[in-house]
């Protein structure tokens, strides 16, 4: 025997925030909501841990950034939870869970059963050692995912405070903790097998800024290969990170940032999967109509893009637990989710938006030589993605609204020269 719940989150993170307000928004009685999440803390906003986390001076601690501050709203603090009458199962692993007969199974051995369950497990960070190489375990070695990565990081800063840094990737964990990196004053090396950073999303043009700034600020580049080894001391760290390319960095500390695998694994061969994630839906609902998917797990019809994606962004994540919410509550009468991918960055002094999908044409615009630039994405003759650094609040809202409307564009010149004047006027 064990606890039975109306509605269960798997998982404490972003999406689980979201969810939990929205729950009480559209009114739900104490008692009917359960939230088991693995880590200690009740949700908080994840993309804090890569920015005010780690900075030298007036750091961000919790509670400051429990959701939902990210967007504006209530902080959901454990008095919060309580108050609410929401039962909070934390530090807790689900082991197992069975969607035919509707359980879950806690690390602790105790059995809780629902009626809906939405899963928001996220992902978790790729090791080294799934790319063969070993010492990931090292103290010294860091990833960054959660609360504890995070503290450890910081504590890595401090004892090596003017040492060597190697970033092992050069996508948002690796730009994100190089930045936070040289703030406190360490020397940072990047190293990433592709042409440029930020590969997934950046255009050479774009990523040549981002780099060249980057370089003003101390960072060196290491493009175009990987690490092969690590070299450990009789303690058990790591004093330098060796290269395919044969050479070899000096390192007291190294963050890696090599991607993420969402966190399906309890639900393979119970759940239709789809492109790495939890196949759902436009009502976030997966094959078994009891259980939804959100945020990083979920793979979702994105609208715009006529094809379902897994998106790996906190907008998304926020916004696919609210409407999943919305459908369960509504017995299924709500809409379809209809989504624009929202991607953002803050760094050093810099910070950009891009909205919809970098995929067709490319056609860059502005001031590239430190002013406020941006990029267009045509496909078949219609404007699907665009990219702007150092935009007003304004800027970012005509670029997202223009993407969203998606507008016929003949003339690609034509586009360039009008710039974010084209967005400004759609
Ligand atoms: P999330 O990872 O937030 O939560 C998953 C939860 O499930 C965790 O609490 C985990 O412990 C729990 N869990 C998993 N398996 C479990 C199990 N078996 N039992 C119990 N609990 C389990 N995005 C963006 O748009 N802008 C940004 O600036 C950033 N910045 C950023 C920084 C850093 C450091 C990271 C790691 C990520 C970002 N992101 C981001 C991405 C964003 O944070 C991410 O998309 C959301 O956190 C996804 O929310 P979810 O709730 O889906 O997963
Ligand atoms: P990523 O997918 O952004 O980048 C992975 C990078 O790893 C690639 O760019 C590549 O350079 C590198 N790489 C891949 N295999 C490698 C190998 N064998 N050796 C060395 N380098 C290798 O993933 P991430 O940077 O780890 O970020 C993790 C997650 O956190 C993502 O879901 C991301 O969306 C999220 N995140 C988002 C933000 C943001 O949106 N601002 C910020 C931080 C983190």
């Amino acid at each position: 025997m064990g606890r039975a719940f109306l509605y269960v989150i798997l998982g404490g993170g972003v999406a689980a925030g979201y969810a939990a307000l929205e729950f009480t928004k559209r009114g739900i009685s104490h008692g009917e909501l359960c939230i088991i999440s693995e880590e200690p803390v009740p949700p908080y906003e994840r993309p804090a841990l890569s920015k005010g986390f780690l900075l030298p001076e007036a750091p961000a601690r919790l509670p400051s950034f429990h959701t939902c501050v990210g967007a504006n709203e209530e902080r959901l603090t454990p008095k919060w939870y309580k108050e609410h009458g929401i039962e909070l199962v934390l530090g807790s692993r689900v082991k197992s869970v069975d969607v035919r007969r509707k359980t879950l199974l806690t690390g602790s051995g105790e059995t809780i059963s629902y009626k809906v369950l939405i899963i928001a497990t996220g992902a978790r960070a790729l090791k080294l050692e799934e790319f063969g190489v070993k010492g990931s375990d090292s103290e010294n070695v860091c990833y960054l995912r959660d609360l504890a990565d995070a503290n450890r990081l910081v504590n890595l800063m401090e004892s090596c405070s003017g040492g060597n840094a190697v970033v092992i990737g050069g996508g948002y964990i690796g730009m994100e903790c190089a930045a936070s990196l040289v703030i406190n004053r360490m020397s940072v090396t990047m190293v990433f097998p592709e042409e440029h950073c930020m590969a997934r999303l950046f255009t050479p043009k774009i990523a040549s800024f981002y780099e060249e700034f980057y370089k003003s600020k101390g960072v060196k580049f290491v493009k175009g290969t990987i690490l092969s080894s690590f070299d450990i001391d009789s303690n058990g760290k790591v004093t330098a990170v060796n290269l395919r390319d044969g050479s070899s960095l000096p390192a007291d500390t190294v963050v890696v940032g090599i991607g993420i695998r969402p966190n399906t694994s309890l639900f393979e061969g119970q759940l239709t999967l789809e492109k790495g994630g939890i196949k759902v839906n436009g009502k976030m609902q997966s094959s078994n109509s009891s259980v939804y998917a959100v945020g990083d797990v979920a793979t979702f019809p994105v609208k715009v893009f006529g094809e379902s994606r897994r998106l790996e962004h906190v907008d998304s994540a926020r916004k696919s637990a609210r409407h999943a919410v919305g459908a369960i509550m509504e017995r299924n009468q709500a809409g379809e989710f209809d989504y624009l991918p929202f991607f953002y960055s803050r760094v050093f002094t810099l910070s950009w938006q891009f909205y919809g999908d970098n995929a067709g044409d490319v056609v860059h615009f502005g001031d590239f030589s430190g002013g406020t630039f941006g990029a267009y994405w045509v496909r078949n003759g219609h404007l699907v993605g665009s990219f702007l650094e150092g935009g007003t609040k304004e800027e970012y809202e005509a670029i997202a609204k223009a993407t969203r409307l998606k507008p016929a564009v003949e003339d690609l010149a034509e586009l360039e020269r009008q710039g974010l004047g084209f967005a400004v006027t759609v």
